[in-house]
Parts: C-alpha cells; sequence; structure tokens
C-alpha cells in the first residue's frame, strides 16, 4: 500500500454514452474514497483511467489515438499509472490489440471492473501488474453481473444525476455489441433505487435520469415493472424533474404513456429509437416492431401528451438497406416530426450477427443517404420548437445561460434547454423550479423570460 500513497491525482476520462458516464462516476467516487483528488487533464495526473466504448467504429479510433498520445506522457513520468476499462477493452480481439499496439499500459481491464479497482490499484502500486508481464496485463471480467450497490459516485454539476436502475441488455439487436459487451440484463431492486432518488431530492438534485439500454424491461427478478417503479418515485414528496432513457418501441407500453400524462414529476421527453423506417430493415435487425406500430406508438404518446418531446436514434446503411428501404426512413421521419435524432452510419461489429449479412452498399452511398438524412431531420428541427413560443414551462434552473450570459438556463419537462432572463432584482433561482415565458425558439433551445403569471 505504500507506493499506492504516492498515486494521489487521478484523470478519468469517458468515451460513449450516458451509462458509461454513470460509471465513471462511480469510479471517480470511488478513488475519491480512496484518497484521490480528481483532475482535469492527463498531464497532471498520477492515474489516468480511460473508459472506453465499443458501440462504433470511429468512437473506438478516438480510443485508439488518445491512448496512442499517452505514450510520451510515461516516458516522461514512468510512475504514471495508465488503465484502460469499459467495453472496448471487454472484447478480447480488442484488449489483444491494445496489448500488442501499447506496452506501456499497465492494466487492462473489463466493463464490471469498478469494485475491483482497490485491489488493482495495490497489485500496481507494488508492482505486481507490471512485472507480471512485460507488457500490459490483461484483467478482463465477466460482462454484466451484480451493480456496484455500495460504491458512491461523485457526480458531475450541482443540481443533476444519474441514476442506473439496470445494467445489460437482452435483445441482441442485430449490429448491437452492448450485450456482448455489457452482458446480459440485471435490475436494481427498486429498494435501492427509490432511496437513492430519494437521497437526491433531499441533496436538491432535482434533475434526476433513470438509465438503462431498455428501461421499459425494468424489472426482471423484483417485484415490480417499470411503471411500479415510475409511481413509486412520482409519489415521493418534492418537486423534481424525473427522466429516463432508453425506451425500446418493442417494450413501451401504452399504459405507461398514460401514467406520465398524468404524473406530476415524470419528464415528457420520449427518447424512442427507431433506427429505420422500412419493415424489411428492423426485422434483420431484429426490433421486434413493424414501422406500423411504431408509428401507432409515437402518435398515441402525441395524443395523450400533447407537449411531449419525441427524439430517435435512426441508423443508416444496415447490411442489405437499399435506397427504397432508407427512403421509408426519410418518409417517417417525416411523419412523426421528431424534435432531434442521434443519426449514425452503420459500423460492422465483430461477434454481432449483423457482421456476417452481405454489406455491399460502398461506404460513399451510405455518406449520401446519411446527408440526406441530416438534411431532412435538420429542417424538422430548425423549425420544430416554434410549437412552444407563447406558451409557459416550468422549467428548473441548473446554472448560467449557454447562448447569452446575461441569462439563466434550465431544463424545461419536455427536457429541452430553456434559457431565460430573470427580473434585475431577482434573486437567481438556481437549483429551483420557475415558470418560463417562451419567446423564441432555436432548433436546440427556447428563450424566455420568468414569469409569474
Ligand atoms: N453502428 C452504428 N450505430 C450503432 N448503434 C448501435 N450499434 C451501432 C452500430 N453497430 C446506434 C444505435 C443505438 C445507438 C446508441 O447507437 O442507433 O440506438
Ligand atoms: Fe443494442 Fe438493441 Fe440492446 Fe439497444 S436494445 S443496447 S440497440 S441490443
Amino acid at each position: 500500500m505504500e507506493k499506492n500513497r504516492k498515486i494521489k491525482k487521478a484523470y478519468v476520462r469517458t468515451y460513449g454514452c450516458k451509462q458509461n458516464f454513470a460509471d465513471s462516476e462511480k469510479i471517480t467516487g470511488l478513488l475519491y474514497s480512496m484518497g484521490f483528488t480528481p483532475v482535469h487533464s492527463p498531464e497532471d495526473a498520477d492515474l489516468i483511467i480511460f473508459n472506453t466504448c465499443a458501440v462504433r467504429e470511429n468512437a473506438e479510433q478516438r480510443v485508439f489515438g488518445n491512448v496512442g498520445a499517452l505514450k510520451k506522457l510515461k516516458k516522461d513520468k514512468p510512475e504514471l499509472v495508465i488503465i484502460l476499462c469499459g467495453c472496448m477493452t471487454q472484447q478480447e480481439h480488442t484488449a489483444e490489440h491494445f496489448k500488442a499496439k501499447f506496452p506501456f499500459l499497465d492494466a487492462i481491464l473489463g466493463t464490471n471492473i469498478i469494485a475491483t479497482l482497490p485491489e488493482i490499484l495495490q497489485n500496481v502500486g507494488n508492482g505486481l501488474i507490471r512485472s507480471a508481464q512485460k507488457g500490459a496485463n490483461i484483467h478482463i471480467t465477466e460482462a454484466g453481473g451484480a451493480l456496484d450497490e455500495d460504491i458512491k459516485p461523485l457526480r458531475e454539476g450541482n443540481f443533476s444525476a444519474n441514476v442506473p436502475i439496470m445494467n445489460g441488455c437482452d435483445n441482441f439487436c442485430t449490429y448491437c455489441v452492448v450485450p456482448l459487451v455489457r452482458g446480459r440484463e440485471v435490475s436494481r431492486t427498486p429498494e435501492n433505487i427509490i432511496s437513492e432518488v430519494k437521497d437526491l431530492i433531499a441533496e436538491n438534485r432535482r434533475d434526476i435520469l433513470l438509465l438503462g439500454q431498455n428501461v421499459n424491461s425494468f424489472g426482471k427478478g423484483t417485484d415490480t415493472d417499470f411503471l411500479g417503479l415510475l409511481r413509486e418515485i412520482d409519489s415521493l414528496d418534492g418537486e423534481f424533474l424525473l427522466c429516463y432513457m432508453t425506451s425500446h418501441p418493442k417494450d413501451c407500453k401504452k399504459e405507461l404513456l398514460d401514467f406520465i400524462a398524468e404524473s406530476r414529476n415524470i419528464s415528457r421527453h420520449l427518447h424512442l429509437p427507431v433506427q429505420a423506417g422500412s419493415n424489411r430493415i428492423l426485422g434483420l435487425m431484429n426490433r421486434g416492431y413493424t414501422r406500423e406500430q411504431y408509428i401507432e406508438l409515437a402518435n398515441y404518446a402525441k395524443a395523450k401528451i400533447p407537449d411531449i418531446s419525441i427524439t430517435t436514434d435512426i441508423l443508416v446503411g444496415f447490411p442489405g438497406e437499399i435506397y427504397e428501404d432508407f427512403k421509408q426512413t426519410l418518409d417517417l421521419v417525416e411523419q412523426i416530426g421528431f424534435d432531434s435524432a442521434y443519426t449514425f452510419i452503420y459500423s460492422r461489429r465483430e461477434g454481432t450477427k449483423a457482421a456476417d449479412f452481405a454489406d455491399p452498399v460502398p461506404a460513399e452511398e451510405k455518406s449520401a443517404w446519411f446527408q440526406e438524412l441530416l438534411d431532412v431531420q435538420g429542417r424538422i428541427s430548425e423549425r420544430s420548437y416554434e410549437r412552444f413560443i407563447g406558451k409557459t414551462l416550468r422549467v428548473l434552473c441548473l446554472g448560467e445561460g449557454r447562448s447569452d450570459p446575461a441569462l439563466l438556463t434550465g431544463k424545461s419537462r419536455q427536457g429541452i434547454i430553456v434559457d431565460f432572463a430573470v427580473g434585475a432584482n431577482s434573486v437567481r433561482p438556481l437549483g429551483q423550479f420557475v415558470d418560463v415565458k417562451i419567446k423564441k425558439a432555436l432548433p436546440w433551445a427556447l428563450i424566455g423570460e420568468q414569469t409569474d403569471e
């Protein structure tokens, strides 16, 4: 342990999704409890941890580039400890590649390592890991498994909190590596989640995001389901904003939307990845719903919750997709009118089913389709928020404005960023809910003024 004491400053860099960010908040929390100070630059650190993402090749390339850049740091400061973890390292072929290409790494760990970090660090401190092999030590843990209930995360921001409610995924969409690297779905107990949410409300962290790959299938192995969990949380004392993601169209039930419509604290934002608009492609993707079912669900949500904001994920160029399929995606995008869409070009992932599908469409053609989608969605997003102009929205104030430093910024019940002015003599309502009258709409935010009306 003696040597360990010298390692005092830790830099944790996170790639990928909110789930990974939530994992990193736990890693930082654990390091903090061990006496480390978090720092914001790798140059200042004694310990560097990269928490990686494997969902697409470009994310992986970024990690490879950034890890390569650490070589010089390690050369100048040989006692620096560098550890990789997360989804990328969970795949054996990638871990081997890291080991061969970057022998200066101290350890390459899997996704489920947070609880084992103290032991790993102790070994690093004693030189065990470095002397065990010449290069990096691969230590892949089993994907999925228990969720670390005892580790308190060190959260970013003052008023927001990520709360993972489950880990892993059982859906096996044919393009997706997540079930392979994060393992089978495991839900936390509702008691643990509710107790954490209660504590967050008491700490005035009232922008709460429940996280899971498919929140709608929450509850396997527990005595409740996602609707039951939301009902219990919604009835807790106080005003707060409870967001959740990601919803899966095949499991998102109408009763859930009925409940959200009448709830007090549940967000009116639905992130509902459609991925594609052609039934043939949805079938090949193993998504478990049709275009018609998706449209019906989205229309039901809009009818029940008229002020709802629906966003989505779309994948372009899935193996075997032809332009006629893609046109159906464009058509669906026009029909639904998403507030925004996260769009991706298909990236082949080793070990997935789709990796074996014939993929004859050239990359340039996929890029052209992708651009066409960006143009269509861009046009929709440009005007989409105009429907809120003149309306008064309930907004949780989170800090200084981004569009204009004279304004404050917050988040509406629809999950939309709202920048707003307060009266010259008013107290700044940081961490509090206020009513904001909307004056202007940008593609990515609303602008307004606090009101007492
Ligand atoms: N290629 C491109 N995008 C992907 N996604 C998941 N797997 C892949 C892949 N192999 C996208 C999906 C998912 C989002 C998180 O990432 O759209 O909803
Ligand atoms: Fe991947 Fe599909 Fe699971 Fe989402 S639901 S993580 S896209 S397999």
